[in-house]
């Protein structure tokens, strides 16, 4: 049915931020709340998918029909995500995954001297780069979170990544961005399409931005 374009496809979700371990009480992370990849879940699971969240560690309810597997660092996101990936229609990668974690956990806690200190960092693998190599027929969405440049940035990743979609937001935005209600962002196309969207509450965007891709797809026509 039109309403449920996609009923019997498989669409896996990230979202929040992730944990990079130090030692046993302190961590590296971002400002993420995971509202932007909720609201993308529970848009897939309203438009019919059987949805899959892969979340970070965020203090938001489960959105009603949503599977979801909860993790904590970069590491365990990427290993979510592989278990899915296979048979999934749809990946919308809404996480922002931490491009650094400390090169080593310390297993006892720091103690403090009176000297500065430095924590070498590492880097992660990224998640999008390689499920982009390994693509198959799947659709992948990246988000790009970006603070200059906003467009060409966002389009170097579409490209260098092998994404269909990347949805582009400015992050210095008063109407949008880490943790807001809201967000304002720009779609665009592996095929060059651009769709603009000016400020709007995240859970109305995700299936905004959701039908723009099923409508590009041609999901909403190959089903009976
Ligand atoms: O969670 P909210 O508070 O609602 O905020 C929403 C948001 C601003 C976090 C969201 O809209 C957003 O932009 N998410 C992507 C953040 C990000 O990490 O962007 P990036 O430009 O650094 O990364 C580009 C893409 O690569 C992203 O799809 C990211 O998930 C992915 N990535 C990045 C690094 C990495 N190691 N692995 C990845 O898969």
């Amino acid at each position: 049915p039109k309403n449920l374009p996609l009923k019997g496809k498989k669409v896996v979700v990230t979202a929040g931020p992730t944990r990079e371990r130090i030692d046993p009480v302190r961590y590296i992370s971002n400002f993420s709340s995971g509202k932007m990849g909720y609201s993308m879940a529970e848009a897939a699971a309203s438009l019919g998918a059987e949805t899959i969240l892969i979340s970070g560690p965020v203090s938001l309810d489960k959105p009603a029909g949503v599977k979801v597997v909860n993790v904590e660092s970069a590491a365990d996101m990427f290993e979510a995500v592989r278990a899915e990936y296979e048979d999934a229609t749809i990946v919308i990668k809404s996480a922002a995954v931490a491009d650094y974690r400390p090169a080593e956990i310390h297993t006892q806690k720091i103690k403090k001297s009176d000297d500065d200190s430095v924590i070498e960092l590492a880097r992660t693998t990224d998640i999008l780069q390689t499920l982009g190599e390994w693509k198959e027929d799947q659709i992948l969405v990246g988000f790009a979170a970006e603070t200059e440049n906003v467009i060409e940035n966002g389009k170097g990743k579409l490209q260098r990544k092998n994404l269909d979609f990347i949805i582009v937001n400015d992050v210095t935005d008063p109407g949008g961005g880490f943790g807001s209600d809201t967000n304002v962002v720009t779609l665009i196309s592996e095929n060059g399409t651009y769709h603009p969207y000016s400020s709007m509450p995240k859970k109305e965007l995700a299936t905004v931005l959701l039908q723009a891709i099923v409508q590009e797809e041609g999901l909403d026509t190959n089903n009976d």
